[in-house]
């Protein structure tokens, strides 16, 4: 019985899922392929410019936020529009928030609960807030 009840969540997630991808494409999100997005995350469609690669995670819990109405406040003159990058193979960890004008390289790994607000270099495991580089891989 167990098993019957995750085969049919496991397909509505799927239908589910497909007509996120599609939402999120039809607002101009680019996704790679392979990628997998938790239905669980926030992926800003509203302003701004998002591109994600092949073989991306993105885990439960993750805002990716291209706008910022903040700066706007602190500086009317400021572009409030940004563009977020991130590559191939790259994972993010539960409950990150990744800020505008940030590129994440590839097959880089961001630690449960990040807040990257600055470019992270490829191959590297970076955590925390502020969000740090602690090694390559
Ligand atoms: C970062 C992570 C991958 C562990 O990598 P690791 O190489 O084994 O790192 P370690 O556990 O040895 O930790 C290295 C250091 O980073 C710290 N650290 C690990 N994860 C951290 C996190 N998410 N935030 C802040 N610090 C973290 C550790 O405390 C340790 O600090 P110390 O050197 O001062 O003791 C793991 O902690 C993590 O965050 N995984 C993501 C899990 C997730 O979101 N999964 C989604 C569902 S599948």
């Amino acid at each position: 019985m167990k098993t019957i009840a995750r085969k049919i969540t496991f397909y509505v997630g799927q239908i589910i899922r497909f007509i996120f991808y599609t939402y999120l494409k039809m607002n101009g999100v680019k996704i790679g392929n392979n990628t997998f997005i938790s239905l669980g995350a926030k992926i800003d469609t509203q302003f701004g410019e998002i591109e994600i690669g092949d073989n991306v995670h993105i885990t439960s819990g993750c805002v990716l936020l291209a706008h910022d109405g903040a700066i706007k406040q602190m500086n009317p003159g400021a572009n409030p529009r940004g563009r977020i990058v991130i590559g191939n193979n790259v994972f993010i960890g539960v409950n990150t928030v990744v800020l505008m004008n940030v590129t994440i390289g590839n097959g880089t790994v961001i630690g449960a609960g990040s807040v990257v607000n600055k470019n992270i270099p490829s191959r590297t495991l970076a955590i925390g807030n502020p969000i740090k580089v602690i090694k390559n891989i």
